[in-house]
């Protein structure tokens, strides 16, 4: 198997519902790296009361982003583990373009510069249908109409200028999000193993 004994940084990119954490667990199974979704730890810290849990809810209520001082020290904290040595797959971080400095100023502790950002591409109706039939299944306080429509304008306004900062590091890969799991995760692969073979 390619993934064992290869370091792959990844950066997923990507709108709300594109289906970053559905493939994020695939991949890092693969490639054997850490996943490190910043929603996921966010969530985590709001569940468990923690004081920047606390601060980072009353930030993100409505579909706002946390601010990039609270989630920059979380992943400088989470980098810095022993298992990111290997590589690592980034879901939701950067998010701003301050925040994709910050990694680039060495927010990793090996200080290498990122192998891949996968940014997955499905039409906005899509993006919507698939939030709302969440909705129905999981538990997530930001999946309601209100919510969804404001991390979309969040996403447009904060995120998508990332999408030309790493183009032009000659780093990013789009990719047609539309079809079954397992059709998108066929579609990485091909990328992310011809990124390891170039560099081989
Ligand atoms: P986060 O948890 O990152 O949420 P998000 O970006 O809004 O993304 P989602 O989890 O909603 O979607 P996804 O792309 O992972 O898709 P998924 O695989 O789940 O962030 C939540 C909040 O935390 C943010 O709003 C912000 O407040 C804060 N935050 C996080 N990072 C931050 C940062 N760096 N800075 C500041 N604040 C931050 O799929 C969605 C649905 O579609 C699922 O039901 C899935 O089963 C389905 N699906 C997946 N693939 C397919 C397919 N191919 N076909 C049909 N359905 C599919």
């Amino acid at each position: 198997k390619l993934g064992c004994g290869w370091v792959m940084r990844i950066i997923f990119l990507g709108p709300p519902g594109v289906g970053k954490g559905t493939q994020s667990q695939k991949l890092v199974d693969y490639w054997s790296i850490p996943h490190i979704s910043t929603g996921e730890m966010l969530r985590e810290a709001t569940r468990n009361k923690t004081e920047l849990g606390l601060k980072a809810a009353a930030q993100m209520e409505g579909g706002r982003l946390a601010s990039d001082e609270i989630v920059v020290q979380m992943v400088r904290q989470r980098l810095a583990q022993s298992d990111c040595r290997n590589g690592y797959l980034l879901d939701g971080f950067p998010r701003t373009l301050p925040q994709a400095a910050s990694l680039d100023l060495g927010l990793a502790v090996d200080d290498e510069a990122v192998d891949a950002v996968l940014n997955l591409e499905v039409d906005q109706e899509e993006l919507f249908r698939r939030l709302m039939a969440r909705a129905l299944k999981e538990d997530r306080g930001d999946d309601n109409e209100d919510t969804i429509r404001n991390r979309m304008k969040v996403y447009n306004d904060m995120t998508f200028p990332l999408i030309q900062y790493y183009e032009e590091q000659k780093v990013l890969f789009r990719i047609d999000g539309i079809g079954t799991i397992e059709e998108v995760f066929d579609r990485i692969q091909a990328v992310l193993t011809e990124v390891a073979e170039k560099r081989a």
